[in-house]
């Protein structure tokens, strides 16, 4: 048999998700699970290339674990880990470095918007795209899941490994960006904008968020001021969504239905809108209650055991390519 391709993605340590993330990316990966070699790394060391509390890093580094777990990731089916318990990441990051174009670097939208106007910009958050594509190339992942705005980040990679390989011999598949079509959930508070931690609390729904706050934030959830058109305000738009994406199909179309002949009221939407991401929510919040801090820790320990048996050999290899030769037992 073929051995399955090997995916990798790398999830920032921001504490706990939300409900645009499960459904942009987390479900995705719990997908992939089923049919790839899957990689999960929890980055840490890209946290720290920004101002950062150290006690926070901490936290949100076992609440992602949390979360992840909690939402289906299958410690049997993937390999989950966090970058830091992975030190050949950064190891490989160095080596990278020396086939990563200055010119490139400078050109990555990311960097250039993480540090606008900020009197303090690290090297790190420059290099931060070097170590990404180390996350990548060190378990030669041909497949990475990511949304549009790390596109670019990959295309670098692919131009790392591409002169690695050129340089110093065939060593890294080229990575490629696997795009599903993950729907985009917007803030309820404001629906021209992606939920987004970053806004602040009214503006995303957390996975492990109680109930009366779900259903507060969905019945205060921007609808629109005008009359109705047949093309959706955003708002409204992003109740659909969300009732697409966990309702049965039945219900949605009924409502899609009721739009189109102007009879849909908004409050009866809402009210089916939170009822169903309540219902869809619980069985995470169910596995989450269950899982202990413990046992996460373990899971984690676990994970980066086996993500370092591979590790170590891509770097052994990346070493004796480069000419620096095997470490001292
Ligand atoms: N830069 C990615 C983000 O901001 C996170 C990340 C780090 C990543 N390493 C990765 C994503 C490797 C994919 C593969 O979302």
């Amino acid at each position: 048999m073929a051995s399955k391709s090997v995916v990798l993605s790398g999830i920032q340590p921001t504490g706990t998700l939300h409900i645009g993330n499960y459904f942009g990316a987390v479900k995705n990966y719990v997908a992939l699970q089923e049919q790839y070699e899957c990689f999960y790394s929890i980055v840490d060391y890209h946290a720290i290339t920004v101002e950062h509390d150290p006690q926070e890093l901490r936290k949100n580094t076992i609440e992602m674990a949390l979360d992840l777990l909690a939402c289906g990731l299958d410690p049997q089916k993937c390999t989950l880990f966090v970058q830091s318990q992975v030190p050949e990441h950064t190891e490989l990051s160095w080596i990278l470095s020396a086939v990563a174009s200055y010119g490139d670097l400078q050109r990555m939208t990311q960097f250039k918007e993480k540090g606008e106007g900020q009197e303090f910009v690290s090297c790190g958050l420059f290099t931060y795209p070097v170590l990404q594509a180390a996350d990548i190339l060190i378990y030669k992942a041909s497949k990475v899941p990511v949304g549009e705005d790390q596109i670019q980040h990959i295309e670098l990679a692919r131009r790392i490994a591409r002169r690695f390989n050129s340089r110093f011999g065939e060593t890294f598949p080229e990575p490629e960006v696997l795009l599903t079509e993950a729907p985009r959930v917007m803030s309820p508070a404001d629906p021209t904008r992606k939920m987004s931690k970053s806004l602040g609390p009214k503006h995303y729904i957390a996975l492990t968020e109680p109930e009366e706050s779900i259903r507060e934030k969905i019945k205060t959830a921007v609808t629109d001021i005008g009359p109705r058109t047949p093309e959706k305000s955003p708002g409204v738009a992003n109740l659909f969504l969300l009732l697409k994406l966990t309702a049965p199909q039945e219900i949605y179309e009924q409502f899609e239905s009721d739009y189109a002949t102007g009879t849909l009221k908004y409050e009866p939407l809402k009210r089916a809108v939170a009822d169903y991401l309540v219902k869809m929510l619980e069985p995470i919040r169910a596995r989450r209650a269950q899982l202990k801090e413990s046992d996460v820790r373990e899971i984690l320990h676990e994970g980066a055991r086996r993500a370092r048996a591979v590790a170590r050999q891509t770097l052994e290899e990346a070493r004796e390519r480069i000419g620096v030769g095997k470490l001292l037992p």
